[in-house]
């Protein structure tokens, strides 16, 4: 019955009277103010004001964010995104997309250009093993399936032209400046707003997808201690209280999608290096280069049209790391 209440008053769009709603659900008044606190108390922004009603505000939450993401991805004009998947819960979005993309080729089918999103992730993952924090209605978690016809070992570059992508739709949307950390944070004030995990899915020695998952956090008002100092999120950098999610997806695609055909063109980031680097907030920059056991100094240049760091080693050598293979750490902090 409260998903009723929410799918009329997001079809409304407006102001809708008590009244109206219990003759359309054949409900009581008191019935349907029991709900709208239930509703309430779940995160839904509602106003009610006297003699007019009910009405749900933006930034939705919940079932209406995932009425609302289909709505407008079905007037989204694009060539490679097909179909949009909502949960309100997934386990991670990479693995429901993982998920897919083995039954589909189970049945012989390609699924690339599915976009699987949800409101929270019980178990999202990120890089190298760790937890990703996904609570409901903060932030976008967003896995996209591609099928891009390159050999594994370039998989990883997706991450980057990810990367690029975000870092576009967030400055396009938002007075702030945002800047990629090699390989695909993306750090705005020097903090971390946004990271990307890209997961392959292998049958019988061939690839059958590449999953992007995208974690950005939105309307985070504070992080926890261990974050405070390295984390950041849209409100908190654009001070925009209302940042809406579903714009921030929509505009993400589109980039992603001119981005994702320039890399097509050649199959490697030729065509976007110069980009990249322009926003690299490592380039020009000392860096901490942090291997398995080691920890050296080198001055980054940018990225290699394969998405390796160069870099000018103490000695005055140039050398290219992959991202495999080490992590980067500003001299002065986590980005600086
Ligand atoms: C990182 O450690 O920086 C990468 C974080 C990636 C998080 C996103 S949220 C959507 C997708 N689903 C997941 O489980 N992880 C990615």
């Amino acid at each position: 019955m409260k998903n009723k209440i929410l799918r009329l008053l997001y079809q409304r769009g407006d102001f809708l009277s008590g009244e109206e709603i219990s003759q359309e659900l054949q409900i009581s008044r008191a019935a349907v103010w029991k709900h709208i606190v239930k509703l309430k108390e779940e995160g839904q922004q509602i106003e009610a004001v006297t003699n007019k009603g009910y009405r749900l505000k933006r930034p939705y939450r919940g079932q209406a964010y995932g009425w609302e993401l289909e709505d407008r991805f079905a007037g989204l004009e694009s060539g490679l995104w097909k179909e949009l998947v909502f949960e309100e819960t997934l386990d991670s979005s990479n693995l429901e997309a993982k998920r897919r993309i083995q039954n589909a080729a189970a049945r012989g089918e390609d699924i690339s250009g599915t976009v699987v999103t949800c409101e929270m992730q019980t178990a999202g993952r990120g890089r190298r093993g760790r937890r990703w924090e996904s609570p409901a209605g903060s932030g976008i978690w967003v896995s996209l399936v591609l099928k891009p016809d390159i050999g594994p070992d370039k998989a990883s570059m997706m991450t980057l032209v990810a990367g690029m992508a975000v870092r576009k739709a967030l400055s396009d949307l938002f007075p702030l400046k945002a800047g990629i950390k090699w390989p695909n944070d993306i750090i705005v004030d020097d903090r971390k707003i946004c990271g990307i995990l890209t997961e392959m899915t292998v049958e019988d020695m061939e690839m059958t997808g590449i999953v992007v998952g995208i974690g950005i956090n939105v309307s985070n008002e504070a992080f926890p201690e261990e974050l405070r100092d390295v984390a950041t999120s849209v409100n908190m950098a654009a001070h925009d209280k209302e940042a809406d999610r579903a714009s921030i997806l929509m505009c993400l695609l589109g980039a992603m999608e001119e981005y994702y055909e320039r890399f097509l063109k050649t199959g490697d980031l030729t065509g976007l290096m110069d980009e990249y680097n322009e926003h690299c907030i490592n380039a020009g920059r000392m860096v901490h280069v942090i291997g398995v056991d080691t920890d050296w100094t080198a001055q980054a240049i940018g990225i290699d049209r394969n998405g390796g760091l160069r870099l000018i080693k103490e000695d005055g050598e140039e050398t290219t790391v992959s991202s495999g293979e080490v992590t980067i750490r500003g001299v002065m902090g986590y980005a600086k």
